[in-house]
C-alpha cells in the first residue's frame, strides 16, 4: 500500500492511521468485555465522531445499537460557552438503558457536561463516555471519561472527523495544522 502524501495544510502528523487503528482495537476489547451483559447504546456526537464511530463500533463484538444526536453552542461564537442546543435529537428512548457516548475530542470539556447531564436526566441504567482525543490542558471542568484513545497537546488538530471551518474531516489522519491556514 502506498503512503499518502501528507496534505499541504498539514504541519505534522499527530496520530497515523495505524495509531488510530490500533487503540480503537484496543479499546473495543475493553468494552466488549465490560458490557458483554448489557451491550449498550452507542450514542455519537455529530458531526466529528462519525469515523470514530464508525470504526470503534466494528471493533465491538456485542449487539449495540447506534444512535446520534447533534448539538452546538449557543451565543457568541466560541464554541465552549458551554450553553448548547440540541439540533437533532437521539431516535431512541434511553431509559434503563445503559449507554456509551461517543466523542471525537474533549476540548474544554463544557458540551460533554451539558451533555451528559442532558441524558441523566433521561432515566438512562448508566452513562459513560469513549473519546479518541483528549486535551488535558484545556479542560475546565472535570469530566469523568471511561475509555480515552490519546491525550493530546493543546494544539489544533484536524482530519479523523475533526474540521476546521467544515474541512479536512475526511483527511484519514489526525494532524496539527498549519497555523497559516487560520491565521491567515
Ligand atoms: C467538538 C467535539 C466536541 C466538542 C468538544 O465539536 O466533537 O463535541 O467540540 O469541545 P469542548 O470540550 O470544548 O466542549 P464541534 O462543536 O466542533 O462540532 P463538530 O463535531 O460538528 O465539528
Amino acid at each position: 500500500m502506498s503512503v499518502p502524501d501528507i496534505h499541504p495544510d498539514v504541519e505534522r502528523v499527530l496520530l497515523s492511521e495505524e495509531d488510530i487503528r490500533t487503540r480503537l482495537t484496543e479499546i473495543g476489547a475493553q468494552i466488549t468485555a465490560d458490557y458483554a451483559d448489557e451491550p449498550p447504546i452507542l450514542v455519537g456526537v455529530l458531526k466529528g465522531a462519525v469515523m470514530v464511530m464508525a470504526d470503534l463500533a466494528r471493533q465491538i463484538d456485542l449487539p449495540v445499537e447506534m444512535d446520534w444526536m447533534a448539538v452546538s453552542s449557543y451565543g457568541s461564537g466560541t464554541k465552549s460557552s458551554g450553553v448548547v442546543r440540541i439540533l437533532k435529537d437521539l431516535s431512541a428512548d434511553i431509559s434503563g438503558r445503559h449507554v456509551l457516548i461517543v466523542e471525537d475530542i474533549i476540548d474544554s470539556g463544557l458540551t460533554l457536561k451539558w451533555l451528559l447531564s442532558n441524558l441523566r436526566s433521561r432515566g438512562p441504567a448508566s452513562v459513560q463516555i469513549c473519546t479518541l482525543l483528549r486535551k488535558p490542558d484545556a479542560a475546565r471542568v472535570e469530566i469523568d471519561v471511561r475509555y480515552v484513545g490519546f491525550d493530546i497537546p493543546t494544539e489544533f488538530v484536524i482530519g479523523y472527523g475533526l474540521d476546521y471551518a467544515e474541512r479536512y474531516r475526511n483527511i484519514p489522519y489526525v494532524g496539527v495544522l498549519k497555523p497559516s491556514v487560520y491565521e491567515s
